[in-house]
């Protein structure tokens, strides 16, 4: 048994106090780790179809790599990046006009952050003190509201249901929350739903944050792989810069994941504020990083070819999934399939999800992510690797060939 350090009674509430590092519940991408080894472990010759993970599967472009190799060696870009350089600045508010027609300051409604996800650690620092309420979608990306608890905030939760078209129900709010809550924070296209949002949507955004008071932050990580019309930002309705910020990444729509660089836009007083916060704690993103990143964003046809693919690796699983017995639609951005999950197969029921998604991964090495906060729903990346349109179909045949037999029921 291993002996607590003298300092285990020291460690904060907010990450489990003296108990830290002692629980035993098991996170969902644990279960499902340790499910895909039972599977390799049980069927070592049986290839593991993988749907689980979320992340891009090609390199950056060649051209942003060269453009990183070659500012790699500038002497200028040696020292610290503080809240970020003028060229990548310029080059995200060109973006934003070219893209969405957003006119936006590069110099005080523009700042960078070090990939999106720390940008949603500091935003609640600017706004949530002890009793405040973020109000949030579940199922969601959960950094926003990880920090706001740690700031002595609660979390509201907005369910995204199908019946609504996975968008939050603002009106049915209690007004007791509703007179606490001081950011609101949605994500268009939702991860891992797939829906996209409206322009009358993002109206009622507005409306509801003068009515109630409330800073708007709004996560556009998926945005470029939008397939239901053009992509839309939430800067492009009436009023909405004065109600809060979108926050942009390269991870998805340029295959930059593993480079940290995004950028938040909106309000400049937002921008400030975060400028602030993020000023102190990093020191900003290497400045090659950044100016290969502007690169990125001066090119049209980077994400296009990557929206292209996705697309057609989605529409490729709709008809797999669908052949099976899922009701499988194409969602109308990001690059999940989000379907409902089975209650019986292979002469098992499920209670959840994650139950479904553990026998699929178990019996038949086929790895997806369950969610179980608004219903039980399987979610499916074509972030999985194929090196071309033919091995992409081949994937699909044995994804259709290994569920066939199982008899799902929905
Ligand atoms: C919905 C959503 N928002 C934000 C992020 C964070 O992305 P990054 O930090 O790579 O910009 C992710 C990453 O998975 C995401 O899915």
């Amino acid at each position: 048994m291993s002996v607590d350090p003298w300092f285990q009674t020291l460690f904060a509430d907010r990450i489990g106090g003296a108990g830290y590092g002692k629980g035993t519940e098991i996170y969902k991408f644990e279960k499902i780790k340790r499910a895909k080894r039972k599977a390799l472990a049980d069927h070592p010759d049986r290839q593991l179809l993988d749907f689980g993970i979320g992340e891009n599967d090609d390199l950056a472009a060649p051209v942003v790599r060269d453009r990183l190799k070659a500012e790699v060696d500038k002497v200028e870009n040696r020292g610290y990046a503080d809240n970020g350089i003028a060229a990548f600045k310029e080059a995200a508010a060109a973006f934003m006009a070219r893209q969405f027609g957003v006119t936006l300051d590069p110099v005080n409604e523009v700042c960078h952050c070090i990939g999106s996800k720390p940008a949603y650690a500091m935003l609640p620092a600017c706004f949530i003190n002890p009793g405040d309420v973020t109000l949030m979608t579940a199922p969601g990306y959960p950094v926003a509201g990880t920090y706001t608890r740690y700031y002595g905030g609660t979390v509201h939760r907005l369910p995204l249901l199908a019946a609504n078209g996975f968008f939050p129900d603002l009106d049915g709010i209690p007004a007791d929350v509703k007179q606490k809550a001081k950011l609101l924070v949605i994500n268009y296209p939702n991860s891992p739903t797939g829906a996209v949002a409206t322009k009358d949507f993002y109206k009622r955004v507005v409306e509801f944050a003068h009515a109630h008071k409330v800073v708007v932050v709004q996560d556009a990580a998926h945005i470029l792989l939008t397939y239901q019309g053009e992509p839309l930002s939430f800067l492009q309705v009436d009023g909405a810069k004065d109600v809060g910020v979108e926050v942009h990444s390269l991870s998805k729509g340029f295959n930059m994941i593993g480079w940290r660089m995004g950028w938040v836009c909106g309000h400049p007083k937002i921008v400030q504020a975060y400028a602030d916060v993020k000023d102190n704690s990093d020191s900003g993103q290497f400045m090659a990083v950044q100016q290969a990143s502007a690169e990125a964003l001066r090119s049209v046809e980077i994400p296009r070819e990557i929206r292209v693919k996705y697309e057609r690796r989605l529409r490729k699983l709709v008809t797999a999934l669908a052949q099976v017995g899922f009701e499988a639609k194409m969602p109308g951005g990001t690059y999940f399939l989000y379907a409902k999950a089975p209650t019986a197969a292979g002469g098992k029921t499920f209670a959840n999800a994650e139950e479904a998604s553990q026998f699929l991964i178990v019996d038949q090495s086929v790895c997806c992510v369950p969610w179980d906060d608004a219903g039980a729903y399987l979610r499916f990346s074509v972030t999985y690797t194929a090196k071309d349109e033919a091995a992409e179909d081949v994937l699909m045949a044995e994804t259709v060939a290994r569920l066939k037999g199982l008899n799902l029921k929905f």
